[in-house]
């Protein structure tokens, strides 16, 4: 939580923005004052997210919080924006098919990636044949299992993108394979056995859980680590219940010394 609290307020500090209006122009404007190389291109705002701004422009995809989410929700939200890019950064060069982080806001708060191909899977699940849709599930599998080696696990858990629902897996719409994962604001982690629960909102569910199934002896089954929290008595705590019990006389209490 204090974690949230400090990127609140660098947030307020990076938000050059002035309140922002419905379709986000404000925030439109904040990137551009950034970016002026941009000035120009096409900017086009796909349906918006409850918590973030997205507006692509040209090859690029900007993302940050809206205003509400600064002023009204101050105890968490700005943190995934955080977590997003950092994961994204984290991910480079691990040969999955992820956005690559184009630039982060020094003013306002916001990034930019690259603009995936691919329509989302909600789409393309409508014309899928059966075959298909196996092939994907193996390359969402293939993805999952990709993603929990390249990024350190902790507390022998496994990182998950936690909401690989249909919007946020892109097909390629002629072969019907995997061509992009987006939206790694939410990233948690789980055991081996547990780690495909984060296909549960997918269109794919039975498929990639079948597919993982096949596949999860690609990771080692690292024991969870289960943090016990004990608060351990004092010593003088433990030497009085001793002495309740069988009182110490001066030659044990001089054994001691
Ligand atoms: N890098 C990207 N490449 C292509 N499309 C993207 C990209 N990032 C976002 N989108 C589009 O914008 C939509 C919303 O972005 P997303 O990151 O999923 O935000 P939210 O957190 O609001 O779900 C996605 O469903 C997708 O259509
Ligand atoms: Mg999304």
């Amino acid at each position: 939580m204090e974690r949230y609290k400090t990127n609140l307020m660098q947030a307020f500090k990076r938000a050059a923005a002035k309140p922002e209006g419905r379709m986000g122009s404000d925030f439109l404007e904040a990137v551009l004052r950034e970016r002026p190389d941009l000035q120009g291109q096409r900017a086009y705002f796909p349906a918006q997210g409850e918590c973030g701004h997205v507006v692509f422009i040209g090859d690029e995809v900007f993302k940050g919080p809206q205003d509400w989410m600064l002023f009204d929700y101050k105890d968490q939200p700005v943190g995934d924006f955080d977590k997003e890019h950092e994961t994204l950064s984290q991910l480079q060069g691990c040969g999955l098919p992820v956005p690559r982080v184009t630039c982060v806001g020094r003013q306002a708060y916001f990034y930019g990636m690259t603009r995936m191909p691919g329509v989302t899977l909600t789409e393309a699940f409508k014309t899928m044949t059966d075959k298909e849709k196996r092939d994907a599930a193996f390359d969402i599998a293939d993805f999952m299992i990709g993603m929990a080696k390249a990024l350190p696990p902790q507390d022998g858990m496994y990182a998950c993108q936690e909401d690989l629902h249909g919007n946020n897996v892109l097909i390629d719409p002629k072969t019907k394979r995997l061509a992009a994962v987006i939206d790694f604001g939410v990233v948690s982690y789980a055991s081996r056995e547990d780690l495909a629960r984060c296909v549960s909102w997918s269109p794919l569910e039975f498929y990639v859980r079948a597919a993982y199934k096949s596949k999860k002896a690609a990771l080692p089954d690292h024991p969870a680590v289960v943090q016990q929290k004990q608060d351990l008595p004092k010593p003088l705590d433990v030497l009085e219940g001793f002495t309740r019990m069988s009182p110490l006389n001066n030659m044990k209490l001089g054994e001691c010394r």
